[in-house]
This record gives C-alpha cells, structure tokens and sequence, in this order.
C-alpha cells in the first residue's frame, strides 16, 4: 500500500511555509498604512481521496503523481481589487526563494465556466532529511468577487457532481459576468477615491504653506 502520509510531507511543509511568507507580506502592509494587495492567504494539500480520484480521470499513474499533478499543494491568494493582482504577480516574479514554471491567466481568458483566476505554477524548494526537494506548488490568486463565484459553483459541482444542469450553468455564467461588473466598479470607485484625496491632501499641503 502507498505511503500517502510520508509522501506528501514536503507538500504539507510547503503550504505552512508560504501561507507564513504571504501572510508575513499583508502584515507588513497593513502596519506601513499602505493598501494592502493581499485580503486573505487560504492553503490546502490536496486530500488522497482527490489525487486518486484526478489520477484516474487523467490516466496518470501513480509513479508520474509528483511530476504530472501540480496542485497537491495549492495556495490561494485573494485580493480586494483586480489591480492588487497585478501587483502580486510582479511581486512574485521578483522573488528568489522559488521559481515560476508556467503561469494561466484566466482572468483575461475566463474560461467557459465563467471561472476566473491568475494561476501560477512554482517550484518551491522544501528542505528534508534527504536534502533539497523541489516540489511544484500551485498559486491562485483571485478577487473576493471571483472567489466568491468560484466557491459557489464549485459546490454546485460537487453537488451535481460535476455535471450542473444547462440551466444552472447558464445562469452561473451570468453570476460570472456580473461578478466582473462588480469588480471594475470597485476599481473605478477606489480610482475616484484615490484622486479625491490627493486633490485634497494638495489643498491641504497650499494652506499650509501659505
Ligand atoms: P485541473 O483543472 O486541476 O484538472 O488541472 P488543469 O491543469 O486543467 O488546471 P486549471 O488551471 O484548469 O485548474 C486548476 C484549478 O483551478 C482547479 O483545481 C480549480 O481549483 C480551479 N478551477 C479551474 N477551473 C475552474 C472552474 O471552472 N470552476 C471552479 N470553481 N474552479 C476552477
Ligand atoms: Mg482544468
């Protein structure tokens, strides 16, 4: 029998470890006054029953898992603004305690579902009595607007599982799409909120100078 436990150890170990890491990033927004781009950090390691069951529908056999499944370990970064998602890719793309081996841009090309999402591909480093394992660890990194949206239809299909009924998808596609709505209104409020108070942090910065 697998040894799933021993297996997926480094996994584990790498989602503490960057869920610490993109936390750490928050706090020290949030204590500089600064908007912060990251809301919340969430991280899970794929649960057996769900590597096997994905193993089987894409014909991966078990000696390929490591190399052929790269979400066993998932971090999910969830933003307020779609600008905020932005400014985590650059982030990511500068850092050099990993490194980037595919990105999926589905924000840009949502898929047919409705789904929207940044995904990021990494291989991470976890240190083990073995010496250095790199491991893949997969980012996704969304708004609540999009998270949102993902949560529910992901219940929907587990509820159906994985076949949602035309009508239901239909109306999930619409869900998406004013989820989209909703955040380009949120991007332009903050815009409009950003110039009104430089224009008055200016009037303040004259008076004062006067
Ligand atoms: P899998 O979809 O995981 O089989 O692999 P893939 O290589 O096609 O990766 P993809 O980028 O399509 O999706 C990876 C992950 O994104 C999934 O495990 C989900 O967490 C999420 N995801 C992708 N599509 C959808 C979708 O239509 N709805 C929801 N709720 N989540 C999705
Ligand atoms: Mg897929």
């Amino acid at each position: 029998m697998y040894n799933w436990d021993t297996f997926l150890i480094p996994y584990k170990q790498a989602v503490e470890e960057l869920k610490i890491k993109f936390k750490g990033i928050r706090e020290q927004y949030q204590k500089s006054s600064m908007h912060t781009p990251i809301e919340f950090v969430t991280g899970r390691v794929k649960p057996v029953t769900s590597i096997i069951d994905k193993a089987k529908r894409k014909n991966i056999p078990l000696t390929r898992i490591e190399e052929d499944m790269q979400d066993l370990a998932g971090i999910r970064i969830v933003c307020q603004f779609v600008e905020d998602i932005n400014t985590i890719i650059e982030f990511i793309r500068l850092r050099t305690d990993f490194k980037i081996v595919e990105e999926r841009d589905y924000i840009n090309h949502k898929k047919e579902s409705g789904y929207r999402s940044y995904h990021i591909v990494l291989k991470y480093p976890v240190e083990t009595i073995a010496g250095k394992k790199q491991i893949y660890v997969e980012l996704q990194i969304r708004t609540l607007a999009m998270n949102f949206w993902a949560t529910i239809e992901h219940s929907l299909n587990y509820k159906y599982s994985g076949e949602i009924p035309e009508y239901f998808k239909q109306r999930l596609q619409r869900a998406a799409e004013a989820a989209f709505q909703l955040d380009e209104e949120m991007s332009q409020i903050r815009e409009e909120v950003r110039e009104a108070q430089q224009i008055i942090s200016k009037k303040y910065d004259r008076l004062n100078n006067e």
